[in-house]
Order: structure tokens, then C-alpha cells, then sequence
């Protein structure tokens, strides 16, 4: 039986091996899906079992999505471009490093009723999944990407990856048609501690967490009269685009899976 993983730290909060394993018993594949929790140390170990075909095939998140690169022997160009795998497989002999997340983003865009050509962007954060957002929006010719980060100097290191990017302060909320929560807060119910109240309407709260499925940031944004998305849809299809790769076999999306989802 063939085995699959997702690795992270915290890695407990993961519906991908829900998802994985739904679609293997859908798709009659013998194989099994786990979360594990590495620490940085024990990426090299790991890497190994893949090499020796102990794994299958991986996920990788939060906090692996650079320092996993350098033990990888090809990037796709969207890896490459981000500096993002979230995807690993290892085909003839090298392991290969994906970016699925780029492509999730895309599709859950796509599936909103929202014209996102010629709009501003505001991100909040600078961490792992960001690369991949940037380089999605301006696939999808956005007007601008504005990025705001606590620290100020992660969001200056995405500048070495995409030019145009604005830097704004921590804070500062300036004129946005979308608003992208990618920092962390929400994930344990924190409240991202920004005033939202005097934005003008029909603006886009897009969050990356999926799990809580409403977020606080979600909750004030539908309050306030705008669009609310949290990021189930972006997982699920960068989980598929995985599948995909891993299977050659594209798995179907329903409102079962959504609901398998929902039910965490
Ligand atoms: P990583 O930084 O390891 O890639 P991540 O979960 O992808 O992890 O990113 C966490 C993001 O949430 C970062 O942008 C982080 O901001 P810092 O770069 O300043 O750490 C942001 N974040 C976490 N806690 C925060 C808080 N209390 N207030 C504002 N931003 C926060």
C-alpha cells in the first residue's frame, strides 16, 4: 500500500488526509494518507524515506514551504518563481518540488462572483502562502498588490521575488477592492486587531484559513456588507492539482467533500 503525508509544524489543524483519502477510496486506490509533524532537524530523514520510496509522494505546509527546497533535485516553475513547494514527487529518480497552491488560489478566484481584472489588492502577511497568492493575482492582471506585514522586512524579502509589490505600514488600510487575510490570526480564533469599519462597500474579505471555516476577519467583513471566502476552496483545489500529479487521475469536487470538510 502506497504512502502519502502532508508534513508542518503545527500540522493537527491539516484536512488534507481527510480529503486524500476520501478521494482514494472514490478513486479505488490502495494507499494511505497521514499528517506528520517534523521538526526542522528531521526534514533531511524524511526526504530520504521518499528517495527510497518508503513515501510516496508529500504535502508540504507551514513552516516547510522554502527550507524544504534545498533538499529537492527539481522545482517546477512556479516552485521556482515562489520559492514555494507544497507538493513533492519523485519521478525517475528526482525529487521534484510543486507549487499547487498557486493554482488553488486561482480556481477558488474563479469560482467567486467577483471580477478581479483591474482590482486593488490588499494582502495581510508575509508568510508561507503568500508567494503563491502574488503570483496568482498577477496572472490574473490585477491593477496593484499592496502588502502589509507586522514585520515589516518579511514583506520587503517578497520584493526580491515580485516587483511592483507596495509595502504598506502594518495598519494602514488604504483603498482596496480585496482584502486577503494570510497571516495566522484566526486560526485559533484571534481577532486580526485592525480598524476595517471605513472601507466604502462591496469589497472582497478573502482568508486563507479554511479551518475555522469563519474567521473573526470573515465575521467583521459579512457584518460590515462585504463578500466573505474562506480559503476551503483554495484547499481544496491546490489538494486536487496534488492529486492530480501524484495519480494522473483528477478527482471529483462535490458538495460532499465540502461537507466532509465541514464536519471537522
Ligand atoms: P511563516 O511566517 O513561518 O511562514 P505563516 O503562518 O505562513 O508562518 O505566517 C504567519 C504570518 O502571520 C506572518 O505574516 C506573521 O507576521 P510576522 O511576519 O510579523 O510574524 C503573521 N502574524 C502572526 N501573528 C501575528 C500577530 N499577532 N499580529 C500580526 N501578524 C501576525
Amino acid at each position: 500500500m502506497k504512502k502519502y503525508s502532508v508534513i508542518g509544524n503545527p500540522i493537527d489543524h491539516s484536512l488534507s488526509p481527510k480529503l486524500h483519502n476520501y478521494w482514494f477510496k472514490k478513486n479505488n486506490i490502495d494507499a494511505t494518507y497521514d499528517k506528520i509533524k517534523l521538526e526542522n532537524h528531521e526534514l533531511k530523514n524524511f526526504i530520504q524515506d521518499i528517495k527510497e520510496q518508503k513515501i510516496a509522494g508529500c504535502n508540504v505546509t507551514v513552516p516547510f514551504k522554502q527550507t524544504i527546497i534545498p533538499f529537492l533535485d527539481k522545482l517546477s516553475l512556479e516552485a521556482e518563481q515562489t520559492q514555494s513547494v507544497n507538493t513533492i514527487t519523485f519521478d525517475n529518480g528526482d525529487l521534484v518540488g510543486h507549487n499547487t497552491d498557486i493554482a488553488g488560489f486561482d480556481t477558488a478566484i474563479k469560482k467567486l462572483n467577483f471580477s478581479i481584472k483591474g482590482k486593488k489588492v490588499l494582502i495581510l502577511g508575509a508568510g508561507g502562502v503568500v508567494p503563491s497568492i502574488i503570483f496568482a493575482l498577477k496572472n490574473m492582471h490585477v491593477q496593484e498588490i499592496r502588502i502589509s506585514n507586522r514585520t515589516r522586512e518579511k514583506a520587503e524579502n517578497m520584493r526580491a521575488l515580485f516587483n511592483n509589490l507596495k509595502i504598506l505600514e502594518w495598519g494602514n488600510l488604504t483603498d482596496f477592492d480585496m482584502v486577503i487575510n494570510a497571516t495566522s490570526l484566526g486560526l485559533n480564533n484571534e481577532t486580526i486587531n485592525l480598524d476595517f469599519s471605513s472601507l466604502g462597500n462591496n469589497k472582497l474579505f478573502y482568508d486563507v484559513i479554511y479551518n475555522p471555516h469563519e474567521t473573526n476577519f470573515l465575521k467583521i467583513g459579512k457584518q460590515l456588507g462585504h463578500m466573505a471566502e474562506n480559503g476551503k476552496t483554495m484547499f481544496v483545489y491546490q489538494a486536487l492539482e496534488a492529486f492530480k500529479l501524484w495519480h494522473k487521475i483528477e478527482p471529483k469536487v462535490n458538495t460532499d467533500i465540502f461537507k466532509l470538510l465541514d464536519n471537522d
